[in-house]
């Protein structure tokens, strides 16, 4: 596999404070959790809320599709709930890469029905080319094409989450 640096690091770091900047105007007080979704939106998620410069409460689902592979096979389920209530409170999803948009389309059905006051969603990629399901984040660092990504928490079979900008995944014979 060949790696093709697509977002350095100081680019994806003025993307995020520039989300953080936007969210903070939205939320300027008051309660605001964070959720980030396990594994890959923990760097994401870790640096956002440094740049938010505001208060704010964190916790983390982990959703699991069944079957393995690259792409979500279309069947969710919780595989990690949160350890918050989130009723009443403004509650902000933290995601890494939006795809299908599936696991989100599932993640926000069972959380909306424990009606916390607001539900929005931050990605920092997305992949509007992909989605099978009608799902708009409302934050969005970049809109990348059809192609699999890996670093700064992004995975491929567990490999590259530590990478501080995000590759593109080529295999060898590639030449692009
Ligand atoms: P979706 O349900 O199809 O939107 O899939 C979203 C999930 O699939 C993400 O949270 C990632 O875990 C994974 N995923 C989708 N595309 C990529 C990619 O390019 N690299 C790494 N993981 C990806």
């Amino acid at each position: 596999m060949k790696l093709k640096l697509i977002l350095p690091e100081r680019k994806i770091q003025k993307k995020v404070a520039s989300l953080a900047r936007q969210i903070r105007r939205d939320f300027p007080q008051g309660e605001l959790l964070l959720i980030g979704i396990l594994k890959g939106a923990f760097i994401f998620l870790a640096d956002l809320a440094r740049h938010l410069s505001r208060p704010v409460e964190i916790d983390f689902v982990r959703l699991a599709s069944y079957g393995a592979g690259q792409h979500t096979s279309g069947k969710i389920r919780l595989q990690k709930d949160l350890e918050t209530p989130i009723k009443g409170k403004h509650v902000l999803i933290v995601e890494d890469i939006v795809d299908t948009g599936i696991t989100l389309r599932y993640l926000c059905s069972r959380l909306r029905a424990r009606k916390p006051r607001s539900l929005k969603i931050v990605t920092l990629l997305d992949k509007p080319s992909r989605r099978r399901v009608d799902l708009t984040p409302d934050y969005v660092g970049f809109k990348i094409p059809d192609q699999f990504v890996v670093g700064y928490g992004l995975d491929w079979a567990e490999a590259y989450r530590h990478l501080r900008g995000i590759y593109a995944l080529q295999s060898a014979g590639d030449s692009n």
